[in-house]
């Protein structure tokens, strides 16, 4: 073996080695971008403070919403859950349910969720990234 090829073979064994990583630094951030800038999930998940401002101490960790519709909309739910990893619906979901909720728009039951949680129908490779995050949540 030569020099280069012992180099270029470590190369590619880093490469493979970071591939294998569960969820990379990149993909959680890609994740975070976009829940939380694309998605904005964090409007209706995340509580709020006193002073109106989103609660970065308990981040996405479920909320009563602030706004509720001008007619009634059949179904309408007052309050968004906890999506951390750390909270009830991932401990009954699991992130497998959770990626297929973020791709499908519906839950394991098969069914849609509730006004005004947005059926969102993301590629796998997104929903995986945006579970990513959510799971380093708690
Ligand atoms: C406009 C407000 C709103 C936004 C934005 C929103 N949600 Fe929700 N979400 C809700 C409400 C309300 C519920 C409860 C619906 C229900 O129980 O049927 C909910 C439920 C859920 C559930 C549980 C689903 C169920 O039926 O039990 C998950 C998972 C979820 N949201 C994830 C997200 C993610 C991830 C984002 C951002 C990409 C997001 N939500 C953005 C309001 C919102």
């Amino acid at each position: 073996m030569t020099v280069k090829t012992i180099a270029l073979t470590l190369l590619a064994a880093g490469a493979m080695a970071q591939a294998q990583t569960p969820a990379s630094a990149a993909k959680i951030e890609y994740g975070r971008y976009l829940a939380e800038e694309v998605g904005k999930c964090q409007i209706c998940h995340s509580p709020r403070t006193e002073t109106g401002q989103l609660d970065k101490e308990r981040w996405m960790k479920g909320a009563v919403l602030d706004f509720a519709p001008m007619k009634p909309v059949e179904g309408w739910h007052k309050t968004a859950p906890d999506i951390t990893s750390g909270g009830r619906l991932w401990e009954r979901w699991g992130e497998a349910a959770m990626v297929k909720f973020m791709t499908t728009g519906l839950t394991p039951k098969g069914t849609p969720s509730d006004a005004p949680m947005p059926a969102y129908k993301l590629k796998q490779e997104d929903a995986e990234a945006m579970v990513a995050y959510l799971k380093t949540l708690k």
